[in-house]
């Protein structure tokens, strides 16, 4: 039988590569999604192969769609709008990922019956309220009525309004959902949305689909109209920076190390993390910077600091760098001084409550922290070195929680071992392949 762990015992020893990280998750989802619904056939380069999105291709193909993939090329032979092609009782599983979950459920709003959609654990537990909530206002049915998380059936109505909606979360997926919705409905749809990710505002504006932004300073207001069709997106997906961010971080804390990340996308709505390690003291650079489908692109460039400075995070940086508090943590823990991260609640709804699952293996770790339901407090140790053994596990499989451990214990030693080492596959395929590159002893 196969391990269901790994074993980490040696700190990653000096390294000075070039790496690519796998394509960006959001993108690749989003993508996906619009490409079903466009008139013709649309490809993508370098989509990222992991779990979460070959269940979006999955739940497509049961659909009705066509697609072909080899390898990171991708083919989806649109539908048009409202264009699936379906039996009774279909069941759309999302797996672990609340991206897909959240953002299938619009495409699905006009459907004449009932269609069931599940999740794996982590995601059952997940709200869906708050994409639930607005598609009713539009005119859609939820089964079990009162139902808040999956699994639910959704059926739609050929009667559906456009709502006045207001996303006040800071969550891209929310966001994308009702703007997926607007689609299909009459009339304007209007959102006010706390700033998040934009990569489907970026996507539409490329699709010619109806679309008006207006910037202001914590909140955009956007407004959408139904498009008459939808035309086919070619596309070159970029690195993820959610997944470069575990390796700016090895980087970071490992002695005399040195690190490009080729071809990162660094939407200024994602870069938060970048923002937050150089205000501690990373001297992290954008070099070759170009934009390619409209999405700022970047080789990232990090070396060792030697001396991290603690942070008192503001929460205006926290969307942007919604999925990268736990490795930035690691980070804070060797910090001269007391960091702070505060309105941090959102971080408990993601695949495991990544605040509470935080505090406990920094605590693991010997690292002072206080926390809340909402903020946290980590008092860095410049030498922290960790001499024991530490167990990671029954963490939800959260492909985060892993890949912060496996860092944690390259970075600062002691006797580690961690499960589940097959939930990268959710976002990250090769993340092993990397560290083994990067010469990080495992067993
Ligand atoms: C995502 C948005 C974020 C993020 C998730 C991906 C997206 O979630 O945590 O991993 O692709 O829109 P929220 O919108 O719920 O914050």
């Amino acid at each position: 039988m196969q391990s269901n762990f790994l074993e980490i015992k040696e700190k990653i020893k000096t390294y000075d590569k070039q790496i690519f990280v796998d394509g960006d998750k959001s993108i690749s989802i989003r993508w996906a999604l619009l490409a079903s619904q466009a008139i013709g056939t649309s490809t993508a380069q370098n989509l990222l192969n992991s779990e979460d999105v070959l269940n979006t291709l999955k739940c497509l193909k049961k659909l009705g769609i066509k697609i072909l993939l080899k390898g990171k090329i991708c083919k989806i032979y649109g539908a048009g709008l409202n264009g699936f092609d379906f039996k009774k009782n279909l069941i759309l599983n999302a797996g672990n990922s609340g991206t897909l979950g959240r953002l299938i459920l619009p495409l699905l709003i006009k459907s004449p019956f009932k269609i069931k959609l599940v999740g794996d654990k982590s995601l059952s537990k997940r709200d869906f309220s708050r994409i639930i909530e607005p598609l009713k206002e539009v005119g859609v049915n939820f089964y079990p009525k009162n139902k808040t998380n999956l699994p639910i059936f959704i059926k739609g109505n050929n009667y559906l309004r456009p709502i006045n909606y207001l996303e006040n979360r800071g969550s891209a997926q929310c966001k994308s959902s009702i703007m997926l919705a607007s689609l299909f409905l009459p009339g304007q749809t209007n959102i006010i949305a706390k700033k998040s990710r934009d990569h489907t505002e970026i996507m539409f504006k490329n699709l010619n689909i109806p679309i008006k932004i207006k910037k202001k300073l914590d909140y955009d207001l956007i407004s959408l109209l139904k498009p008459e069709k939808i035309k086919k997106n070619d596309i070159n997906i970029p690195g993820d920076i959610s997944s470069s961010a575990f390796f700016i971080v090895l980087t970071l804390l490992s002695k005399n190390s040195k690190l490009i990340i080729q071809n990162v996308n660094i939407n200024p709505s994602r870069t938060g993390v970048i923002k937050i390690l150089n205000e501690m003291g990373a001297r992290i650079k954008l070099l070759n910077k170009r934009k390619i489908n409209n999405e700022e692109c970047a080789d990232i460039f990090v070396k060792n600091q030697k001396k991290i400075k603690k942070i008192n995070c503001h929460p205006k940086l926290n969307s942007s760098a919604i999925d990268e508090f736990l490795i930035i943590f690691l980070v804070a823990a060797k910090a001269y001084g007391v960091s702070t991260f505060r309105n941090l609640s959102e971080l408990n709804q993601k695949e495991s409550p990544r605040l509470k699952i935080a505090t406990k293996i920094l605590k693991m770790m010997g690292v002072k922290v206080i926390s809340d339901n909402n903020s946290i407090k980590i008092f860095g140790n410049p030498k922290l070195q960790i001499n024991k053994k530490i167990e990671i596990k029954n963490y939800m499989k959260d492909h985060r929680v892993f890949m912060m451990s496996v860092i944690a214990a390259l970075s600062f030693g002691g006797n580690w071992k961690i499960f589940d080492p097959e939930s990268v596959k959710t976002s990250f395929p090769s993340f092993m392949k990397i560290i083994y590159k990067l010469n990080g002893k495992v067993t």
